[in-house]
């Protein structure tokens, strides 16, 4: 019997590059999800497929890195074999996604959450949420090799319907957060530009941020605040100055945030998003000269409260807080733009809150 499983990506409202640092994130599951279908067979076959890819097959008792798109799902299976022991046997397993990769919408952590979620199901391993989220990640950072945090593959497990998540990735404590946006919509701006350097800058970020806090001498950004900052300005250097200011605006800049969401003032949360953009543009810089266009262009546009890429960066997608009013005429005039400035064409989609992971029928369609 095929079982069917599917996995939401996710924007963040704000809070990059935060979460490896024990610090704030605010992410949103999206309703553009990986679709994932299980069956198992005889024998100890595993066969996996995607969208029109050549399908990789391999015996069960050896799963291999080979640097492709399967690496999520067999990084799944690595992790639960030497975690759990599980042995799997022959199955089918198949991908269908609406959820554009590389844009920066969190497209592996809904590859790997999907199908965590269908063999805990499948297989009756009674992981519970944490146990779901953790070991989705640590697929991603001991196979894959990405040495991400955790706010994707929690935000596609935990996701809700109709809100974001308040989450402080040092203690793993969640509030959800009421989205209830009234005139005001997000818009994601895909630059379809992907580059090479994400990965490996990525880690390079990760271990910036932490050589910074070894010399500030301390052991938690948590403990780290603006006035420690500027007084080590030059012990620090300009570089690792600036990853720490990064990180210790940007955590307040989501408590901000936070406080913001509960009274509705749309227009100052636009004005965060701008300088949270500005912070990882110029301090962080995980920017590019796409994503900053399309933000520089937004944020003089009417209608736009505020603006800034998403995800890890280097090219990928951007969130703009809108008014509904203003929607079509901002995707228009973007859209050109954007097309005269890079000659090529700029997706862009409203976003709509959802749920977290779950098994669904086979009439679900993408
Ligand atoms: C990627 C990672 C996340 C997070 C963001 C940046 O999406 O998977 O853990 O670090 O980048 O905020």
């Amino acid at each position: 019997m095929k079982r069917y499983f599917v996995a939401p990506g996710r924007i963040n409202v704000i809070g990059e590059h935060t979460d490896y640092n024990e610090g704030f994130v605010l992410p949103v599951a999206i309703d553009k999800y990986v679709l994932l279908s299980v069956e198992k067979t005889s024998g100890s076959r595993i066969t996996l497929s995607s969208m029109g890819r050549e399908p990789v097959s391999f015996d069960e008792s050896r799963i291999e890195k080979t640097g492709d798109w399967s690496d999520y799902l067999k990084g799944v299976l690595w992790v639960l074999k030497d975690q759990l022991g599980t042995e799997f046997g022959g199955m089918n397993i198949e991908i269908h996604s609406n959820l554009p990769e590389g844009a920066g919408l969190s497209s592996s952590a809904a590859v790997e959450v999907a199908m965590i979620v269908a063999l805990n199901s499948s297989f009756n391993l009674k992981l519970d949420e944490t146990e779901l989220y953790k070991y989705a990640q640590m697929a991603e950072n001991e196979f894959v090799g990405v040495k991400c945090g955790v706010m994707d593959q929690f935000a596609a497990v935990m996701g809700k319907k109709d809100k974001a998540i308040f989450l402080d990735t040092l203690e793993m404590r969640y509030e959800y957060v009421p989205l209830e946006l009234g005139d005001y919509t997000f818009l994601v701006f895909d630059s379809k530009v992907h580059h090479s350097l994400s990965r490996g800058g990525y880690n390079t970020r990760r271990e910036e941020a932490r050589k910074a806090l070894e010399i500030l001498g301390k052991s938690s950004y948590r403990d780290v605040s603006m006035v420690d900052l500027f007084p080590n300005r030059a012990r620090l250097g300009e570089l690792y100055y600036r990853r720490a200011l990064h990180v210790v605006s940007e955590n307040m800049r989501v408590l901000e945030s936070v406080k913001i969401m509960s009274n509705s003032n749309f227009e100052n949360l636009g004005r965060l998003l701008i300088q949270s953009h500005e912070s990882l543009a110029l301090d962080y810089e995980v920017s590019c000269d796409e994503t900053d266009f399309i933000v520089n262009t937004l944020k003089e546009m009417k209608g736009v409260s505020g603006a800034r890429m998403i995800g890890a960066g280097f090219g990928g997608s951007v969130l703009a807080l809108c008014e509904r009013e203003e929607e079509k005429k901002i995707v228009e005039v973007m859209k050109t733009r954007y097309k005269e400035r890079f000659g090529m064409d700029l997706d862009s989609y409203e976003v709509r809150t959802s749920d977290g992971a779950r098994e669904v029928d086979s009439s679900f369609s993408l």
